[in-house]
Protein backbone atom coordinates (compact mmCIF):
# COMPACT_ATOMS: atom_id res chain seq x y z
CA UNK A 1 0.00 0.00 0.00
CA UNK A 2 1.34 3.46 -0.88
CA UNK A 3 1.16 6.74 1.10
CA UNK A 4 0.41 10.08 0.19
CA UNK A 5 1.92 12.84 2.13
CA UNK A 6 -0.70 16.64 2.68
CA UNK A 7 1.43 19.55 4.60
CA UNK A 8 -1.35 22.19 5.30
CA UNK A 9 0.86 25.61 5.44
CA UNK A 10 -1.10 28.19 4.14
CA UNK A 11 -2.00 29.57 7.18
CA UNK A 12 -0.18 33.40 7.92
CA UNK A 13 0.46 32.74 11.25
CA UNK A 14 -0.57 36.63 12.38
CA UNK A 15 0.70 36.06 16.19
CA UNK A 16 4.52 35.92 14.52
CA UNK A 17 3.79 39.46 13.64
CA UNK A 18 5.78 39.24 10.85
CA UNK A 19 6.34 39.67 6.87
CA UNK A 20 7.27 36.14 6.37
CA UNK A 21 4.73 33.32 6.12
CA UNK A 22 4.44 31.61 9.69
CA UNK A 23 5.69 28.24 7.90
CA UNK A 24 8.91 30.18 6.30
CA UNK A 25 10.47 30.90 10.00
CA UNK A 26 13.39 28.87 10.75
CA UNK A 27 13.78 26.01 12.83
CA UNK A 28 17.28 24.27 12.72
CA UNK A 29 18.13 26.66 10.22
CA UNK A 30 15.31 25.30 7.78
CA UNK A 31 12.00 26.09 7.20
CA UNK A 32 9.28 25.36 9.95
CA UNK A 33 6.71 23.08 7.29
CA UNK A 34 10.05 21.06 6.38
CA UNK A 35 10.44 19.33 9.57
CA UNK A 36 6.85 17.48 9.43
CA UNK A 37 7.88 16.71 5.71
CA UNK A 38 11.25 15.25 7.24
CA UNK A 39 9.02 13.01 9.56
CA UNK A 40 6.61 12.05 6.99
CA UNK A 41 9.76 10.87 4.80
CA UNK A 42 9.71 7.95 6.70
CA UNK A 43 6.47 6.40 5.87
CA UNK A 44 8.38 6.91 2.16
CA UNK A 45 5.31 8.64 0.55
CA UNK A 46 4.78 7.91 -3.22
CA UNK A 47 3.62 11.33 -3.54
CA UNK A 48 3.43 14.54 -1.28
CA UNK A 49 1.31 17.43 -1.96
CA UNK A 50 2.30 20.99 0.01
CA UNK A 51 -0.96 23.07 0.74
CA UNK A 52 0.78 26.90 0.71
CA UNK A 53 -1.33 30.07 0.79
CA UNK A 54 0.28 33.36 2.21
CA UNK A 55 3.71 33.59 0.45
CA UNK A 56 3.20 30.41 -1.34
CA UNK A 57 5.98 31.87 -3.94
CA UNK A 58 8.26 31.12 -0.91
CA UNK A 59 6.75 27.92 -0.02
CA UNK A 60 7.02 26.42 -3.10
CA UNK A 61 10.84 27.32 -3.76
CA UNK A 62 11.77 26.33 -0.87
CA UNK A 63 9.85 22.82 -1.29
CA UNK A 64 11.38 22.47 -4.46
CA UNK A 65 14.97 23.08 -3.42
CA UNK A 66 14.57 20.07 -1.23
CA UNK A 67 12.23 18.13 -3.87
CA UNK A 68 11.88 19.39 -7.68
CA UNK A 69 9.03 16.57 -7.89
CA UNK A 70 6.87 17.67 -5.01
CA UNK A 71 3.60 18.93 -5.68
CA UNK A 72 2.50 22.43 -4.44
CA UNK A 73 -0.68 23.40 -4.65
CA UNK A 74 -2.26 26.67 -3.64
CA UNK A 75 -5.11 27.36 -0.86
CA UNK A 76 -6.32 30.98 -2.26
CA UNK A 77 -8.33 31.81 0.68
CA UNK A 78 -7.96 30.16 4.14
CA UNK A 79 -10.74 28.75 5.02
CA UNK A 80 -10.23 25.83 7.04
CA UNK A 81 -8.18 23.03 7.58
CA UNK A 82 -11.01 20.82 5.51
CA UNK A 83 -10.79 23.19 2.98
CA UNK A 84 -7.15 22.98 3.23
CA UNK A 85 -6.99 19.35 2.41
CA UNK A 86 -9.28 19.64 -0.49
CA UNK A 87 -7.09 21.92 -2.36
CA UNK A 88 -4.94 18.21 -2.77
CA UNK A 89 -7.86 16.15 -4.72
CA UNK A 90 -6.69 16.65 -8.11
CA UNK A 91 -2.69 16.18 -7.07
CA UNK A 92 -4.22 13.43 -4.97
CA UNK A 93 -6.11 11.66 -8.46
CA UNK A 94 -5.22 8.35 -9.00
CA UNK A 95 -3.28 6.97 -5.53
CA UNK A 96 -4.70 4.21 -3.85
CA UNK A 97 -3.72 4.07 -0.78
CA UNK A 98 -3.53 6.23 2.53
CA UNK A 99 -3.29 10.10 2.84
CA UNK A 100 -1.59 11.42 5.97
CA UNK A 101 -2.61 15.08 6.72
CA UNK A 102 0.10 16.78 8.52
CA UNK A 103 0.73 20.38 9.85
CA UNK A 104 3.64 23.03 8.53
CA UNK A 105 3.40 24.89 12.31
CA UNK A 106 3.84 21.24 13.78
CA UNK A 107 7.47 19.87 14.10
CA UNK A 108 8.08 17.32 15.99
CA UNK A 109 5.19 14.50 15.22
CA UNK A 110 7.64 11.62 15.03
CA UNK A 111 7.94 8.53 12.64
CA UNK A 112 7.92 6.33 15.35
CA UNK A 113 4.06 7.64 16.37
CA UNK A 114 3.30 8.18 12.35
CA UNK A 115 3.98 4.41 11.40
CA UNK A 116 1.89 3.85 14.62
CA UNK A 117 -0.82 5.98 12.99
CA UNK A 118 -0.66 4.31 9.67
CA UNK A 119 -0.98 0.94 11.41
CA UNK A 120 -4.21 1.68 13.34
CA UNK A 121 -5.62 1.64 9.68
CA UNK A 122 -5.96 -1.59 9.77
CA UNK A 123 -8.71 -1.06 12.60
CA UNK A 124 -10.44 2.09 11.29
CA UNK A 125 -11.45 3.77 8.22
CA UNK A 126 -10.19 7.09 9.65
CA UNK A 127 -7.29 7.63 12.25
CA UNK A 128 -6.85 10.73 14.03
CA UNK A 129 -3.49 11.46 16.77
CA UNK A 130 -4.61 12.65 20.25
CA UNK A 131 -2.60 13.62 23.34
CA UNK A 132 -3.53 13.86 26.50
CA UNK A 133 -3.16 17.95 27.13
CA UNK A 134 -2.15 19.37 30.36
CA UNK A 135 -3.87 22.25 29.81
CA UNK A 136 -6.06 21.50 26.88
CA UNK A 137 -6.91 25.39 26.37
CA UNK A 138 -8.18 25.75 22.64
CA UNK A 139 -7.41 22.42 21.22
CA UNK A 140 -10.35 20.61 19.53
CA UNK A 141 -11.30 17.76 21.78
CA UNK A 142 -11.60 14.12 21.21
CA UNK A 143 -15.11 12.50 21.84
CA UNK A 144 -14.50 8.92 22.53
CA UNK A 145 -17.25 6.21 22.58
CA UNK A 146 -14.42 2.99 24.26
CA UNK A 147 -12.26 2.35 21.75
CA UNK A 148 -14.22 4.83 19.03
CA UNK A 149 -14.11 7.86 18.09
CA UNK A 150 -17.62 9.50 17.60
CA UNK A 151 -16.48 13.32 16.72
CA UNK A 152 -14.55 16.09 17.18
CA UNK A 153 -15.53 18.71 18.55
CA UNK A 154 -13.85 22.78 18.50
CA UNK A 155 -13.04 24.70 21.49
CA UNK A 156 -15.06 27.01 20.33
CA UNK A 157 -18.03 24.82 19.16
CA UNK A 158 -17.83 22.56 22.08
CA UNK A 159 -20.61 22.75 25.49
CA UNK A 160 -19.03 23.12 29.54
CA UNK A 161 -19.14 19.24 29.56
CA UNK A 162 -17.15 18.77 26.51
CA UNK A 163 -14.51 21.31 27.60
CA UNK A 164 -13.75 18.94 30.36
CA UNK A 165 -12.26 16.50 28.05
CA UNK A 166 -8.61 16.68 27.92
CA UNK A 167 -7.88 14.34 25.41
CA UNK A 168 -7.15 16.77 22.49
CA UNK A 169 -6.83 16.52 18.87
CA UNK A 170 -3.36 17.06 17.01
CA UNK A 171 -4.85 18.13 13.59
CA UNK A 172 -2.78 14.87 12.28
CA UNK A 173 -5.50 12.03 10.38
CA UNK A 174 -4.99 8.96 8.10
CA UNK A 175 -7.82 8.09 5.73
CA UNK A 176 -7.91 6.30 2.33
CA UNK A 177 -6.84 9.16 0.23
CA UNK A 178 -10.17 8.93 -2.35
CA UNK A 179 -12.35 8.08 0.82
CA UNK A 180 -10.90 11.46 3.01
CA UNK A 181 -11.73 13.31 0.03
CA UNK A 182 -15.47 12.52 -0.39
CA UNK A 183 -15.90 13.12 3.50
CA UNK A 184 -14.54 16.21 3.33
CA UNK A 185 -17.26 16.99 0.36
CA UNK A 186 -19.83 16.20 3.28
CA UNK A 187 -18.21 18.74 5.61
CA UNK A 188 -19.80 21.97 6.22
CA UNK A 189 -18.87 25.52 7.69
CA UNK A 190 -22.00 25.72 9.82
CA UNK A 191 -19.83 26.32 13.07
CA UNK A 192 -18.51 28.94 15.31
CA UNK A 193 -15.76 29.96 12.89
CA UNK A 194 -17.18 29.41 9.43
CA UNK A 195 -14.52 27.17 8.18
CA UNK A 196 -14.64 23.81 6.87
CA UNK A 197 -12.95 22.23 9.44
CA UNK A 198 -11.07 18.87 8.99
CA UNK A 199 -11.82 17.22 11.83
CA UNK A 200 -15.43 16.78 11.18
CA UNK A 201 -14.13 13.60 8.36
CA UNK A 202 -14.71 11.77 11.79
CA UNK A 203 -18.41 12.58 11.83
CA UNK A 204 -19.17 12.44 8.71
CA UNK A 205 -17.26 8.89 8.01
CA UNK A 206 -19.67 7.79 11.78
CA UNK A 207 -22.53 9.18 9.85
CA UNK A 208 -21.75 7.40 6.21
CA UNK A 209 -21.47 3.65 8.81
CA UNK A 210 -17.67 3.94 8.62
CA UNK A 211 -15.40 3.63 11.97
CA UNK A 212 -12.50 6.44 13.06
CA UNK A 213 -10.71 5.88 15.90
CA UNK A 214 -7.36 7.44 17.59
CA UNK A 215 -4.29 6.91 18.47
CA UNK A 216 -1.97 8.58 21.23
CA UNK A 217 1.37 10.53 21.34
CA UNK A 218 2.50 12.46 23.76
CA UNK A 219 2.23 16.03 23.83
CA UNK A 220 5.68 17.02 23.28
CA UNK A 221 5.09 15.81 19.53
CA UNK A 222 2.19 17.90 18.81
CA UNK A 223 3.50 21.09 19.89
CA UNK A 224 2.79 23.53 17.63
CA UNK A 225 3.98 27.45 16.78
CA UNK A 226 2.17 30.50 16.53
CA UNK A 227 4.10 33.11 18.15
CA UNK A 228 7.93 33.82 18.47
CA UNK A 229 8.38 32.63 21.77
CA UNK A 230 7.15 29.43 20.95
CA UNK A 231 9.13 29.26 18.02
CA UNK A 232 12.60 29.92 19.92
CA UNK A 233 11.53 26.93 22.70
CA UNK A 234 11.20 25.05 20.11
CA UNK A 235 14.69 26.02 18.63
CA UNK A 236 15.71 24.81 22.35
CA UNK A 237 14.07 21.46 21.96
CA UNK A 238 15.29 20.70 18.50
CA UNK A 239 18.53 21.61 19.71
CA UNK A 240 18.48 19.35 22.27
CA UNK A 241 17.83 16.46 20.30
CA UNK A 242 20.59 16.86 17.66
CA UNK A 243 22.92 17.15 20.26
CA UNK A 244 21.37 14.04 21.23
CA UNK A 245 21.26 12.55 18.23
CA UNK A 246 24.86 13.68 17.22
CA UNK A 247 26.42 11.80 20.46
CA UNK A 248 24.11 8.31 19.90
CA UNK A 249 25.66 8.56 16.24
CA UNK A 250 29.20 8.52 18.20
CA UNK A 251 30.27 12.11 17.67
CA UNK A 252 32.04 13.67 20.93
CA UNK A 253 30.55 17.18 21.76
CA UNK A 254 32.69 18.15 25.02
CA UNK A 255 29.88 21.06 25.40
CA UNK A 256 27.08 20.22 23.89
CA UNK A 257 24.86 23.01 25.18
CA UNK A 258 27.05 25.07 23.34
CA UNK A 259 27.29 23.50 20.05
CA UNK A 260 24.25 25.09 17.83
CA UNK A 261 22.92 22.13 15.24
CA UNK A 262 21.25 22.47 11.81
CA UNK A 263 18.41 20.17 10.71
CA UNK A 264 20.65 18.68 8.24
CA UNK A 265 24.10 18.28 10.04
CA UNK A 266 26.22 15.48 9.79
CA UNK A 267 28.87 14.38 12.41
CA UNK A 268 30.58 11.07 11.69
CA UNK A 269 31.80 8.73 14.19
CA UNK A 270 34.53 9.77 16.43
CA UNK A 271 34.45 13.63 15.47
CA UNK A 272 35.12 15.66 18.22
CA UNK A 273 33.60 19.05 18.54
CA UNK A 274 34.69 21.06 21.32
CA UNK A 275 32.81 24.05 23.05
CA UNK A 276 31.06 27.09 21.24
CA UNK A 277 30.79 25.86 17.43
CA UNK A 278 27.79 26.84 14.77
CA UNK A 279 26.94 24.02 12.15
CA UNK A 280 24.74 26.88 10.02
CA UNK A 281 22.69 24.41 7.17
CA UNK A 282 24.91 22.11 4.64
CA UNK A 283 27.63 21.07 6.86
CA UNK A 284 28.52 17.25 7.03
CA UNK A 285 32.25 16.58 9.17
CA UNK A 286 33.19 12.96 8.55
CA UNK A 287 34.80 10.66 11.40
CA UNK A 288 37.69 11.70 13.18
CA UNK A 289 37.61 15.21 11.92
CA UNK A 290 38.43 17.63 15.17
CA UNK A 291 36.35 21.00 15.25
CA UNK A 292 37.88 23.06 18.02
CA UNK A 293 36.27 25.91 19.81
CA UNK A 294 34.49 29.40 18.40
CA UNK A 295 34.67 27.94 15.03
CA UNK A 296 31.09 28.59 12.52
CA UNK A 297 30.88 26.48 9.73
CA UNK A 298 28.35 26.54 6.83
CA UNK A 299 27.55 24.50 3.78
CA UNK A 300 31.01 22.83 3.47
CA UNK A 301 32.58 19.79 3.90
CA UNK A 302 35.18 18.37 6.29
CA UNK A 303 36.91 15.14 5.51
CA UNK A 304 38.37 12.56 8.34
CA UNK A 305 40.92 14.05 10.62
CA UNK A 306 40.87 17.37 9.08
CA UNK A 307 41.17 19.66 12.44
CA UNK A 308 39.57 23.26 12.23
CA UNK A 309 40.21 26.25 14.12
CA UNK A 310 39.83 27.43 16.84
CA UNK A 311 38.29 30.66 16.00
CA UNK A 312 38.00 29.38 12.02
CA UNK A 313 34.80 30.19 9.58
CA UNK A 314 34.30 27.73 6.46
CA UNK A 315 32.04 29.66 4.37
CA UNK A 316 29.79 27.79 1.74
CA UNK A 317 31.78 25.33 -1.03
CA UNK A 318 34.06 24.51 1.74
CA UNK A 319 35.89 21.69 1.09
CA UNK A 320 38.52 20.13 3.22
CA UNK A 321 40.32 17.11 2.21
CA UNK A 322 41.57 14.31 4.86
CA UNK A 323 43.78 15.63 7.88
CA UNK A 324 43.71 19.31 6.63
CA UNK A 325 44.08 21.77 8.77
CA UNK A 326 42.53 25.46 9.20
CA UNK A 327 43.96 27.48 12.02
CA UNK A 328 42.70 30.17 13.96
CA UNK A 329 41.37 33.57 12.34
CA UNK A 330 41.11 31.78 9.05
CA UNK A 331 38.24 32.19 6.44
CA UNK A 332 37.62 29.97 3.90
CA UNK A 333 35.33 30.09 1.26
CA UNK A 334 34.53 28.10 -1.98
CA UNK A 335 37.67 26.53 -1.98
CA UNK A 336 38.74 22.93 -1.94
CA UNK A 337 41.61 22.31 0.69
CA UNK A 338 44.09 19.48 -0.73
CA UNK A 339 44.97 16.41 1.75
CA UNK A 340 47.26 17.71 4.94
CA UNK A 341 47.11 21.06 3.53
CA UNK A 342 47.66 23.69 6.21
CA UNK A 343 46.09 27.44 6.31
CA UNK A 344 46.89 28.08 9.87
CA UNK A 345 46.75 31.53 10.65
CA UNK A 346 45.37 34.71 10.04
CA UNK A 347 44.13 34.28 6.31
CA UNK A 348 41.43 34.39 3.97
CA UNK A 349 41.36 31.75 1.07
CA UNK A 350 38.45 32.38 -1.44
CA UNK A 351 37.54 30.75 -4.87
CA UNK A 352 40.45 28.94 -4.92
CA UNK A 353 42.30 25.51 -5.22
CA UNK A 354 45.09 24.46 -2.84
CA UNK A 355 46.94 21.08 -3.26
CA UNK A 356 48.06 18.45 -1.07
CA UNK A 357 50.32 19.20 1.71
CA UNK A 358 50.79 22.92 0.55
CA UNK A 359 51.23 25.51 3.17
CA UNK A 360 49.73 28.40 3.65
CA UNK A 361 51.73 30.97 5.81
CA UNK A 362 49.82 33.20 7.97
CA UNK A 363 48.68 36.03 6.46
CA UNK A 364 48.06 34.91 3.34
CA UNK A 365 45.58 36.16 1.40
CA UNK A 366 44.02 35.22 -2.18
CA UNK A 367 42.65 38.90 -3.40
CA UNK A 368 39.64 37.63 -5.44
CA UNK A 369 37.57 40.04 -6.17
CA UNK A 370 38.30 43.12 -8.24
CA UNK A 371 35.02 44.90 -7.63
CA UNK A 372 33.08 43.61 -10.29
CA UNK A 373 34.05 39.79 -10.38
CA UNK A 374 35.55 37.02 -8.64
CA UNK A 375 38.51 34.94 -9.88
CA UNK A 376 40.33 31.63 -8.76
CA UNK A 377 43.59 30.87 -7.26
CA UNK A 378 45.06 27.82 -7.92
CA UNK A 379 47.81 26.67 -5.36
CA UNK A 380 49.51 23.38 -6.11
CA UNK A 381 50.50 20.42 -4.17
CA UNK A 382 53.18 20.80 -1.56
CA UNK A 383 53.73 24.41 -2.44
CA UNK A 384 54.57 26.81 0.11
CA UNK A 385 52.97 30.14 0.41
CA UNK A 386 55.35 33.20 2.50
CA UNK A 387 53.64 35.03 5.04
CA UNK A 388 51.38 37.62 4.19
CA UNK A 389 51.64 36.78 0.60
CA UNK A 390 48.63 38.54 -1.28
CA UNK A 391 47.56 36.13 -4.22
CA UNK A 392 46.01 38.42 -6.72
CA UNK A 393 43.69 36.37 -8.41
CA UNK A 394 43.28 34.76 -11.31
CA UNK A 395 46.50 33.66 -10.57
CA UNK A 396 48.81 30.36 -10.49
CA UNK A 397 51.13 29.00 -8.02
CA UNK A 398 52.31 25.72 -9.41
CA UNK A 399 53.45 22.24 -7.29
CA UNK A 400 55.97 22.77 -5.13
CA UNK A 401 56.85 26.50 -5.68
CA UNK A 402 57.18 29.16 -3.29
CA UNK A 403 56.64 32.87 -2.71
CA UNK A 404 58.29 34.98 -0.19
CA UNK A 405 57.24 36.57 2.81
CA UNK A 406 55.34 39.47 1.74
CA UNK A 407 55.14 39.28 -2.13
CA UNK A 408 52.27 40.51 -4.26
CA UNK A 409 51.52 37.70 -6.86
CA UNK A 410 50.31 38.80 -9.84
CA UNK A 411 51.68 36.60 -12.42
CA UNK A 412 51.81 32.66 -12.03
CA UNK A 413 54.63 31.16 -10.52
CA UNK A 414 55.98 27.75 -12.64
CA UNK A 415 56.17 24.63 -11.08
CA UNK A 416 59.36 24.29 -8.79
CA UNK A 417 60.14 28.27 -8.91
CA UNK A 418 60.55 30.82 -6.23
CA UNK A 419 58.58 34.21 -6.31
CA UNK A 420 60.05 37.40 -5.26
CA UNK A 421 57.57 40.48 -5.44
CA UNK A 422 58.27 42.83 -2.70
CA UNK A 423 60.37 45.96 -2.93
CA UNK A 424 63.92 45.33 -1.86
CA UNK A 425 65.27 46.13 1.66
CA UNK A 426 67.72 49.70 1.90
CA UNK A 427 69.46 50.04 5.27
CA UNK A 428 70.22 53.72 6.83
CA UNK A 429 73.20 53.54 9.47
CA UNK A 430 71.80 55.82 12.31
CA UNK A 431 68.60 57.47 10.67
CA UNK A 432 66.65 55.71 12.83
CA UNK A 433 68.15 57.40 16.49
CA UNK A 434 68.33 60.79 14.39
CA UNK A 435 64.81 60.54 13.23
CA UNK A 436 62.93 60.12 16.76
CA UNK A 437 65.89 62.74 18.11
CA UNK A 438 64.50 65.20 15.65
CA UNK A 439 60.48 64.64 16.32
CA UNK A 440 61.26 65.07 20.60
CA UNK A 441 62.81 68.17 19.47
CA UNK A 442 59.93 69.09 17.56
CA UNK A 443 57.26 67.84 20.34
CA UNK A 444 59.45 70.24 23.22
CA UNK A 445 59.70 72.91 21.19
CA UNK A 446 55.59 73.01 20.61
CA UNK A 447 54.71 72.05 24.36
CA UNK A 448 55.93 75.87 25.22
C1 LIG B 1 -6.58 22.83 14.63
C2 LIG B 1 -7.71 21.84 14.82
C3 LIG B 1 -7.87 21.52 16.30
C4 LIG B 1 -6.56 21.01 16.87
C5 LIG B 1 -5.43 22.01 16.59
C6 LIG B 1 -4.11 21.42 16.99
C7 LIG B 1 -9.25 22.37 13.03
C8 LIG B 1 -10.54 22.98 12.67
N1 LIG B 1 -8.93 22.42 14.31
O1 LIG B 1 -6.98 24.04 15.21
O2 LIG B 1 -8.85 20.52 16.47
O3 LIG B 1 -6.69 20.78 18.25
O4 LIG B 1 -5.39 22.32 15.20
O5 LIG B 1 -3.12 22.38 16.86
O6 LIG B 1 -8.59 21.80 12.20
N2 LIG B 1 -4.32 25.87 7.59
C9 LIG B 1 -4.34 25.99 6.23
N3 LIG B 1 -5.43 26.51 5.63
C10 LIG B 1 -6.53 26.91 6.32
C11 LIG B 1 -6.50 26.78 7.71
C12 LIG B 1 -5.39 26.26 8.33
O7 LIG B 1 -3.37 25.63 5.56
O8 LIG B 1 -7.49 27.36 5.67
C13 LIG B 1 -3.13 25.32 8.24
C14 LIG B 1 -2.46 26.30 9.16
O9 LIG B 1 -1.50 27.05 8.48
C15 LIG B 1 -1.86 25.40 10.22
C16 LIG B 1 -2.82 24.22 10.26
O10 LIG B 1 -3.53 24.24 9.06
O11 LIG B 1 -0.60 24.91 9.85
C17 LIG B 1 -3.77 24.30 11.47
O12 LIG B 1 -4.56 25.46 11.39
P1 LIG B 1 -4.88 26.35 12.66
O13 LIG B 1 -5.62 27.54 12.23
O14 LIG B 1 -3.67 26.53 13.50
O15 LIG B 1 -5.90 25.38 13.43
P2 LIG B 1 -6.24 25.45 14.98
O16 LIG B 1 -7.25 26.50 15.21
O17 LIG B 1 -5.01 25.47 15.78
MG1 LIG C 1 -2.99 26.09 15.45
Amino acid sequence: MSTALIILAAGKGTRMESDLPKVMHELGGAPLFTHAWTHGRALEPTRTVIVAGHGAELVEKAARDIDPEVTVVVQEEQLGTGHAVLQARAALEGVEGDAVVLYGDTPFTGEETLARLVEARKTADVVVLGFEAADPGRYGRLVMEGNRLARIVEFKDASDEERTISLCNSGVVCADAATLMELLDGVNNDNAAGEYYLPDVVAVANARGLTATAVTCDEGETLGINTRMELVEAERIFQIRARHQAMEDGALLQAPDTVHFSADTVIGRDAVVEPNVVFAPGVTVESGARIRAFSHLEDCHVSKDAIVGPYARLRPGTELANGAKIGNFVEIKNAQIGEGAKVNHLSYVGDATVGEAANLGAGTITCNYDGVMKHRTTIGARAFIGSDTMLVAPVTVGDEAMTTTGAVITKDVPAGAMAIARAEQVNKPGLAVKFFARLRALKAKKGK
